[in-house]
């Protein structure tokens, strides 16, 4: 099996499908924000604080490097930024996990919303999403309704992936 590479904004789902994806296929779920976080021993808030989105983005592209080389059979959730800063297609089938920005709002709690150092401000987070949609279709092996119950969706995937 290829690696399964989860895409799309913050809040949409893909730390939690990639578990569920984990669960069924027997595979490892890699959290690239999690393992990014662990390595630098500070959160991803932190480290934009601290040494700015730049700095942060090219952490992510010495991932997907490492992850083209040496990741297999892996499902792989991204954070939301990293197809539009660097390109994920070399790391495995990806899928972008399409949802309503109004959706996003009611599933992230208050303590999620302030780790999430680009969702500050509603509106201008309105914004990101508008300005990323084409950039995630593109990035995309296949895309993903995500305003569905979760079992549906990783069902979905799972279906592409035989
Ligand atoms: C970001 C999304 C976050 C995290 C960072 C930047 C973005 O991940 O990587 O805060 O640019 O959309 P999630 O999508 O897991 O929230």
């Amino acid at each position: 099996m290829k690696n399964i590479v989860l895409i799309g904004f913050m809040g949409s789902g893909k730390t939690t499908i990639g578990a569920h994806l984990a669960k069924y296929t027997g595979s490892y779920l890699i959290d690239t924000d999690m393992l990014i976080a662990t390595q630098n021993s500070q959160s991803i808030k932190s480290i934009f604080e601290n040494y700015g989105e730049e700095y942060f983005r090219k952490l992510e592209a010495h991932f997907i490097e490492w992850a083209q080389k040496s990741i297999q059979n892996a499902i792989i959730a991204t954070g939301g930024g990293m197809p539009i800063y660097n390109q994920v297609k070399n790391m495995g089938k990806v899928f972008y996990l399409k949802i309503d920005f109004e959706a996003i709002q009611k599933r992230l709690t208050q303590a999620e919303l302030a780790s999430r150092p680009l969702f500050s401000n509603v509106q201008k987070t309105y914004e990101l999403y508008k300005c990323r949609q084409d950039l995630y279709a593109q990035s995309a092996d296949i895309v993903i309704e995500a305003n569905q119950p979760i079992d549906k969706i990783v069902l979905e995937i799972l279906k592409h992936t035989l």
